[in-house]
């Protein structure tokens, strides 16, 4: 059995940066509603038909990712892509990207887990290279949220939260089992599949039922959140999944050199920050510059986080993320 490394990190964001005073010319809220609940004070939304797409951010960070690891793409043995918001509804994202990679044929796969997407991708790149099947795993988290939010004052709980942008990572096999993803720990809880969700258009709302009811109260076509509830879960769940991931390892929480959790909320972190007693050092925020970027937000913290010089080798990395399904995970990785 071998184990797997992170040999190559990249992000991309659009150029567009929108404060929360923009939001507000377009909605009633304010910077300091915003910058109180969610620690948010800017996010990049993409311009339309300027070219960036959920795949081409995915492919820009990947660009990076595979030329930090000292590899070319067609070195990729395949593609792990984690959105909620692919460019078309099928076929998944995973393809174009290895379509515009120019990588001839290689296995593609999308990853259907939100906010703890990248996670789970790690986790099954983790696997395939673990089995020897795959020795180089390229896994993408990319998020075009923009093209799909409501910027009115009706969708105010949800649109000031979320930001577009992609990051990327490559794996690679790893001889020595003491090196790299140490272990991953993955839940799900279906549930709450309803309280952040999108419920139309889909196989049980399709467009023409909801053109035909014509009904101005159904926005069934936007995100839907209870915020509430998704903040009080998420709190319990961070703090288990990232307890259960240390106990595996026979750690404890003092043995962690950088926490970069899943940006959802900068209220989330700090509570998940205390709750294990570390210092602002020891974990990674950016929501403040890009808001939740969703399957983006871990792979591009995490590139910063390696950018900054705040992952050196032999450092205690947990990832932990938790998200619309509910999903939530984390992984343990001795870089
Ligand atoms: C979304 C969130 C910031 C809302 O904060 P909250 O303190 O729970 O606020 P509430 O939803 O109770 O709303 C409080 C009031 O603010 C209003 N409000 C909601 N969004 C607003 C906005 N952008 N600007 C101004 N007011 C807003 C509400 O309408 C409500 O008004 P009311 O009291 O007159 O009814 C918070 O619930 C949260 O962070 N949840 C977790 C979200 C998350 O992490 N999602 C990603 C998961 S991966």
């Amino acid at each position: 059995m071998y184990n797997s490394r992170i040999v190559g990190l990249g992000k991309y964001l659009p150029d567009n940066i929108v404060t929360n005073n923009d939001l507000a010319e377009k909605m009633d809220t304010s910077d300091a509603w915003i910058q109180e609940r969610t620690g948010i004070k800017e996010r990049r939304h993409i311009v339309k038909g300027q070219g960036d797409t959920t795949a081409s951010m995915g492919v820009a960070a990947a660009r990076i990712a595979i030329k930090r690891a000292g590899l070319q793409p067609q070195d990729i043995d395949m593609i792990l892509f984690a959105t909620l918001s692919p460019d078309y509804y099928f076929p998944g994202s995973g393809v174009i990207v290895q379509e515009l990679l120019d990588i001839p044929t290689c296995p593609a796969m999308d990853i259907r887990n939100q906010c703890s997407g990248f996670v789970y991708g790690l986790a099954t790149a983790d696997q395939f290279i673990k089995s020897g099947m795959y020795k180089n795993v390229l896994v993408i988290g990319s998020e075009n949220h923009s093209g799909g939010l409501d910027f009115t004052t009706r969708g105010r709980g949800v649109s000031v939260i979320f930001g577009d942008g992609a990051g990327a990572a490559v794996l690679t096999r790893e001889e020595d089992n003491k090196k790299g993803v140490l272990s991953s720990h993955l839940h799900s809880e279906g549930k709450f599949a309803e309280e952040l969700s999108l419920i139309g258009p889909s196989t049980n709302r399709w467009v023409p039922e909801i053109l035909e009811a014509n009904d101005p109260e159904d926005v069934s076509y936007y995100p839907y959140m209870n915020g509430q509830l998704v903040f009080k879960n998420a709190v319990v769940r961070f703090s288990e999944v990232i307890m259960e991931g240390l106990t595996q390892n026979n750690l404890g929480p003092d043995a962690i050199d950088m926490l970069v959790p899943h940006q959802a909320n900068l209220r989330i972190s700090q509570f998940v920050q205390k709750k294990f007693g570390l210092t602002d050092d020891q974990v990674y925020n950016n929501i403040q510059r890009y808001g939740n970027t969703t399957a983006g937000s871990i792979p591009i913290a995490l590139t910063e986080a390696w950018e900054e010089g705040k992952i050196k080798s032999g450092d205690l990395v947990v990832l932990a993320a938790f998200g619309s399904g509910f999903t939530w995970g984390s992984s343990i990785i001795r870089w």
